[in-house]
């Protein structure tokens, strides 16, 4: 079997995050479908794992997880584990043990769902098995090894370059609903500092100035000010729970497009929903006129043509930038917790 590069995503984006790859990656090939996931088989094997050993998962936004297939095994209903050790000791010698760690995984979809008790128990009995063989070594191990079941009878034997692909099981970033906080989305912003902002501690501060743009009731300003953050809050609908009175918060009932700080701040934040290209364009334009440093959006999309949507806006903010002598850093995923969205990263690192 060739090597195919196996990418989980949102079920549902299968096509968006095909796209995203083609374009960004033009390599001749083969693609496979699945629910929550796709496979891709090169012409060139060898061109796809040399691929694969610098492809970042945190440089796609429809990607979650990012591994490398190696082997399809069918699982017999008596003895699971058999077919499993085989293949692995099948395996060519590049891929050969110790591992760093094995996860059990599954889709993140209405029929891969019911397999996560499974993929526990079995788990257990997998990684026991490995540890006997002494096949895992978190120290030398240079690969994690991911078993993804597509059913009780049927896995995939992949692995990750763990500096390279996401550190969550399913690639998918497990946030706490925080005590106090107004609404759900709170849980966005949260993923969104997690999964998008590298060393967040050291960029967002106390005693910085944060704007949020569509506040109401608060949810994302809730975050801000958890980090210490003093924060306009711009919004016509009400502010809620404590998130209303405060100290540190001042909600002003204006147009989020017309609000402009008096004086510079180092993050904006904004849930607007909103055409993404006035957003985009909104958001080029703090930047070039020296506002903030940093900036966490969303970007509604349209039902079709997606990805040329989330083009279209990222050429309109590098126009806009690059224009200014503004260098800048753009990173953005679709969050487990957005749906027919995406959300952006947007920082500032050099003034030309
Ligand atoms: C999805 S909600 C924001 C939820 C918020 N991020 C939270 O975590 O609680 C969008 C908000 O944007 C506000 N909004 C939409 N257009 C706006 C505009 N032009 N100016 C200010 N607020 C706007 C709406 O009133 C609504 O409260």
């Amino acid at each position: 079997m060739n090597p195919a590069l196996l990418l989980y995503c949102r079920p549902g984006f299968e096509a968006d995050c095909q796209q995203e790859f083609a374009a960004r990656h033009p390599l001749d090939g083969r693609w496979q479908t699945g629910v929550g996931y796709v496979l891709f088989e090169a012409d060139d094997s060898y061109e796809l794992a040399q691929l694969h050993q610098s492809l970042d998962v945190t440089q796609l936004i429809f990607t979650r997880q990012v591994l490398l297939t190696l082997a399809k095994v069918e699982l017999g209903e008596r003895d699971r584990l058999t077919p499993i050790t085989d293949a692995l000791d099948a395996l060519d010698a590049r891929y050969a043990a110790p591992w760093q760690a094995v996860w059990l995984e599954h889709p993140d979809s209405d029929a891969g769902k019911p397999l996560s008790g499974f993929c526990k128990r079995f788990g257990a009995i997998v990684e026991a098995a490995l540890q006997k063989r002494k096949a895992l070594d978190a120290r030398r191990g240079r690969y994690r090894l991911h078993l993804f079941f597509t059913s009780m009878s049927e896995a995939w034997i992949a692995f990750a370059k763990p500096a390279l692909a996401s550190p969550w099981p399913l690639g998918i970033a497990r946030v706490r609903m925080p005590t106090g906080a107004p609404s759900r989305s709170t849980l966005k912003l949260a993923e969104a500092l997690m999964m998008l902002v590298p060393e967040v501690e050291k960029k967002m501060k106390p005693g910085m100035v944060g704007v949020d743009l569509g506040a109401a009731p608060g949810g994302w300003t809730f975050q801000l000010v958890s980090h210490g953050l003093k924060v306009f809050a711009i919004d016509n609908g009400p502010m809620k729970g404590d998130m209303a009175i405060h100290p540190h918060v001042k909600h002003l009932r204006q147009d989020g497009f017309k609000f402009r700080p008096p004086n510079p701040v180092d993050w904006l934040v904004c849930d607007m929903v909103e055409q993404p290209a006035r957003i985009a364009q909104l958001i080029a334009d703090w930047f070039t006129r020296g506002h903030v440093r940093h900036a966490v959006f969303n970007l509604k999309l349209p039902m079709k043509k997606r990805w040329a949507e989330i083009e279209r806006c990222f050429d309109l903010i590098d126009n806009a930038l690059y224009s200014a002598g503004i260098d800048y850093e753009l990173t953005a995923k679709q969050l487990y917790h957005d749906r027919e969205e995406i959300t952006c990263y947007l920082t500032r690192t050099k003034v030309r």
